[in-house]
């Protein structure tokens, strides 16, 4: 037989601990972590050979997740961070890898914890934007639209974000296509450049 606080668990999961000034999620055994080196990165920045040059085992960016419900589930929210660490391929500043979501219609926020960086946005007619992200920067991201995010600054760039427990991701369409817009450090600054 079920107590009331049993069927109260299953129903109402138990919050998490997120640390707003380093948005490091803790004291949950369901909050899942992954992250991804330069090793697995292969043909996602401009210079592959630049690529190829540095330590496979470098990890680019590590991100933290919290799934209240199963994968899939259409009407759940997963929440989430990431934390790219500063640094450069050839010229191009670490990023991610960027996805649009499997389930098109479905949106995303992101928050910006710590850092600088530029969130690269693009529908699917290739037209992009970038936003730039600074601590309480926060960022909706619609429907259809491919996001990725880029550390321009010499610190880690963390961000929180929530986004629906149906919306997957969809990686191939930009392993394939890429985005059409870089984001270059030129001397000291950076440098939007336009990839057809
Ligand atoms: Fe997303």
């Amino acid at each position: 037989m079920k107590t009331t606080a049993q069927a109260a668990s299953l129903e109402f999961p138990e919050p998490i601990v997120t640390d707003l000034q380093t948005g490091s999620m803790r004291e949950n055994v369901r909050i899942e972590r992954a992250s991804k080196t330069i090793g697995q990165l292969r043909h996602v920045f401009l210079d592959e050979q630049a690529r190829n040059s540095l330590d496979a085992e470098t990890v680019v960016y590590a991100v933290e997740y919290w799934r209240p419900v199963s994968e899939g589930t259409e009407g759940g929210l997963y929440w989430g961070n990431s934390t790219i660490y500063p640094g450069v391929v050839g010229e191009e500043f670490f990023m991610t890898r960027g996805h649009f979501h499997a389930r098109k219609n479905r949106a995303e926020y992101y928050v910006a914890v710590s850092g600088k960086g530029m969130l690269v946005l693009m529908d699917e007619h290739r037209h992009a934007s970038a936003q730039e992200m600074s601590p309480g920067t926060t960022h909706y991201i619609p429907n259809r639209i491919a996001h990725r995010v880029v550390n321009i600054g010499d610190a880690p760039l963390t961000f929180l974000a929530c986004w629906p427990s149906d919306a997957g991701h969809d990686y191939a369409t930009i392993d394939e296509q890429g985005f059409s817009i870089r984001v270059m450090r030129r001397g000291e600054r950076p440098e939007i450049v336009a990839q057809p």
